[in-house]
C-alpha cells in the first residue's frame, strides 16, 4: 500500500485537567512520524469543556465547532473537573464532549482493551486469568439514555423527580451492529451483544435487530449476554471476549471495567466514528488530582493518535509503528506513576519522548520502509 497521505487537518482539543499534557505528547509522536515521512498534518487547537466554559461560557464554542467541521480528525484530551461541579450545574464541561459526539454524528465508539504481557502484573486480576485478553468494546455513542427525551428534574406532588429516557430506533442499532460485525471479521469473528432484554424494551429491540443483522454475517459467531452477566464474565473469563457490542450506557460502564484488566486506564485509547470526521480520545478522564504535574500517562492518547492514523488517515503502517513503539517502551520497564513498578516512574513528557524516538527508529527500519 502506498502511503502518500497529503495534508490532514487535525483538530486538537486538549480540554481540562491532564488533557493538555497528554495531547501534547500525542502531537509530539505525530510530529515524529512527519520527521520520517514528510509533512502530513496541520494542527489546529480548540477549546472544549471547562476550559471553554471559563473562556466563552459555552462548553463547545462555535469556533471549536468550525475547527472540527473542517478537520479530517479530532484528537481530544479530557473534559471535566471539580471546579465546574457547583458553579452552574446545568452547564457542565462534559456537555462539550456529548455535543461534539452528536454534532459530528459519531455513532460508534471502539474501545480496545488488550493485556500486554509486560504489564500483566499490573492487572487488577491474577495473571493467569487475564493473560491473552484482547477485546474491543463497540459502544453505541449517539443514542440511548444519554440523549433521550424527556429528561430533567421536575417538581411533582411537592417533591422533585429526576427523569431520563432510553430510546433506540432500529436504524441506530443496525448501523452500530454492522460496524461491530465488520470489526469482528478483522479479528476472531465473535460478537457478544450485551443488553438487559429480560427487563428493558429497548434491549429487546436491540437483541432483535442485532440478531437480524447477524444473519448477514454468517461467518461471525453471535452470542447475547445480559449486562450483569457480562460484567461478571469480564472479570471471571475475559479471554472469552472478542468484540463486545453494547449501548451507550452499558458501554460506558463496561469499558472502565475492561480498562482495569489491562493494568491502568491510562493505557486505553478510543476511536469514535461516524460517516465523516472521527474523534480520537483516551478512555480515561481529566484526572484533576495530578493535572499540571507532568505525571499523567500519555500512552492512551498516543495510542488514540495511532488509531487516528489507521481509521482517518489510511496510514496503517505508521499506526502499527506507533503501537509497536509503545509496546517496546513499556517492555523496557518504562512506567509513569499510574503503572507503579519497581523503577522510578518517568514524567509524561519523558514517556512521550521515548515513544516518539522509538517510532522514528521503527519507521526508519526496513520493515516499515517498504510501504
Ligand atoms: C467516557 C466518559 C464520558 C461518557 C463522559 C465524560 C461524558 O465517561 O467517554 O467514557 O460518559 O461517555
Ligand atoms: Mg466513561
Amino acid at each position: 500500500m502506498n502511503e502518500m497521505p497529503g495534508l490532514y487537518r487535525i483538530a486538537v482539543l486538549p480540554g481540562d485537567g491532564i488533557g493538555p499534557e497528554v495531547t501534547a505528547e500525542a502531537v509530539k509522536v505525530l510530529k515524529s512520524v512527519e520527521e520520517i515521512n514528510g509533512p502530513l498534518f496541520r494542527f489546529q487547537t480548540g477549546l472544549i469543556g471547562g476550559a471553554a466554559l471559563d473562556a466563552t461560557a459555552a462548553p463547545l464554542p462555535a469556533e471549536t465547532i468550525s475547527i472540527c467541521d473542517n478537520a479530517t480528525a479530532i484528537l481530544l484530551g479530557a473534559v471535566g473537573g471539580p471546579q465546574w461541579d457547583s458553579k452552574r450545574p446545568e452547564i457542565r464541561p462534559e456537555q462539550g464532549l456529548l455535543q461534539l459526539r452528536r454534532r459530528m454524528a459519531l455513532y460508534v465508539n471502539f474501545r480496545p482493551a488488550k493485556v500486554l504481557e509486560s504489564l500483566i502484573a499490573l492487572s487488577a486480576l491474577k495473571p493467569d486469568r487475564v493473560r491473552g485478553t484482547d477485546l474491543v468494546i463497540v459502544r453505541e455513542l449517539m443514542g440511548g439514555i444519554y440523549f433521550g427525551n424527556p429528561r430533567g428534574i421536575f417538581a411533582k406532588n411537592g417533591e422533585r423527580m429526576g427523569v431520563n429516557t432510553e430510546v433506540y430506533r432500529e436504524h441506530e442499532v443496525e448501523r452500530v451492529a454492522h460496524r461491530a460485525f465488520q470489526l469482528a471479521r478483522l479479528r476472531r469473528r465473535k460478537v457478544t451483544s450485551v443488553d438487559k432484554a429480560n427487563v428493558l424494551e429497548t434491549s429487546r429491540l436491540w437483541r432483535d435487530v442485532v440478531t437480524r443483522i447477524g444473519r448477514s454475517y454468517g461467518d461471525v459467531e453471535l452470542e447475547h449476554l445480559y449486562v450483569d452477566t457480562c460484567a461478571m464474565q469480564l472479570v471471571e473469563r475475559p479471554t472469552r471476549f472478542d468484540v463486545v457490542l453494547t449501548n451507550n450506557m452499558f458501554g460506558d460502564i463496561l469499558s472502565d471495567e475492561a480498562a482495569s484488566l489491562t493494568g491502568s486506564i491510562g493505557l486505553l485509547p478510543s476511536a469514535s466514528l461516524g460517516e465523516r470526521t472521527a474523534l480520537y480520545e483516551p478512555v480515561h478522564g481529566s484526572a484533576p488530582d495530578i493535572a499540571g504535574r507532568n505525571r499523567a500517562n500519555p500512552v492512551a492518547t498516543i495510542a488514540s493518535a495511532a488509531l487516528m492514523l489507521r481509521y482517518s488517515c489510511r496510514m496503517e503502517s505508521s499506526a502499527v509503528a506507533i503501537e509497536a513503539a509503545i509496546e517496546r517502551v513499556l517492555k523496557r520497564g518504562v512506567r509513569t506513576s499510574d503503572m507503579h513498578g519497581k523503577k522510578r516512574p518517568v514524567t509524561t513528557s519523558r514517556m512521550g519522548d521515548l515513544i516518539a524516538e522509538q517510532t522514528r527508529k521503527l519507521l526508519k527500519s526496513s520493515q516499515f520502509r517498504r510501504k
